[in-house]
C-alpha cells in the first residue's frame, strides 16, 4: 500500500493516530511523545490526536521504561506520564491509523484486526524511507546506545508522518 493511501481526514472529527510496539513502554510511547512534541511546534492546526498501546499485556499500568524516559527527556520529552496499555479490539474502530514499530507488531495487529476494523494500518519506518531501515528495533535487552537509536528513528519517521497527514489534510480540503 502506498503511503498516500494510508490516511484520510474528516471533518469535525480530529484524525487519531495510535502507535504499536509489544511492551508499550519504550518505543511506542518514545513514538507518541516524539510526535506530539513535533505536532505542537509544527503542524497544531492538524488536530492529531495520538496515543499507545502494546500487543502485548506484560507491563500494563507501568510507566516508560526509565532508560526510555531519560533518553526522551534530553532531547526535551517528558514521557513520566504515560501509562502501558494493551490493544483493545475497538482500537481498530477508535483510531484511524494504527502505527507499528516493527513487522512482528504489524503481523499481530493484522491478525488481531476485527472485520469491522476502519483503522489502516502501517510501519512507522515506511515513513521515513530516506533511510532505508524498516523496523524501529526493540531496545529492551540493549544499551543506552540502542535507546538513543529509537530516538534518532522516532524522530525521523514522525517527520515523515506529519508530512504525510498536512498532505492528506490537504487533499482533503479539495472540493
Ligand atoms: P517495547 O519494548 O515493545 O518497545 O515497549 C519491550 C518492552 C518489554 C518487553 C519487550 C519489548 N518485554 O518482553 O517485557
Amino acid at each position: 500500500m502506498k503511503l498516500n493511501e494510508l490516511t484520510k481526514t474528516h471533518k469535525n472529527k480530529p484524525f487519531r493516530v495510535l502507535f504499536v510496539c509489544l511492551g508499550n513502554i519504550c518505543r511506542s510511547p518514545t513514538a507518541e511523545g516524539v510526535t506530539r512534541r513535533l505536532l505542537a511546534r509544527e503542524a497544531p492546526h492538524l488536530g492529531v490526536e495520538l496515543d499507545s498501546a502494546g500487543t502485548g499485556d506484560y507491563h500494563v499500568g507501568e510507566p516508560p521504561d526509565p532508560r526510555s524516559q531519560r533518553a526522551a527527556l534530553a532531547r526535551g520529552i517528558d514521557l513520566g506520564e504515560l501509562r502501558a496499555r494493551q490493544i483493545r479490539a475497538d482500537d481498530f474502530e477508535r483510531f484511524d491509523l494504527i502505527i507499528a514499530m516493527d513487522h512482528a507488531n504489524l503481523r499481530e495487529l493484522v491478525a488481531q484486526r476485527p472485520p469491522r476494523a476502519t483503522a489502516r494500518l502501517a510501519l512507522f519506518m515506511d515513513y521515513a524511507p530516506e533511510l532505508g531501515v524498516a523496523e524501529v528495533p526493540d531496545p529492551y535487552q540493549g544499551k543506552a546506545a540502542d535507546f538513543e537509536r529509537v530516538l534518532d528513528l522516532t524522530e525521523a519517521a514522525a517527520r515523515g508522518l506529519i508530512t504525510h497527514l498536512e498532505r492528506a489534510g490537504a487533499d482533503s480540503a479539495a472540493p
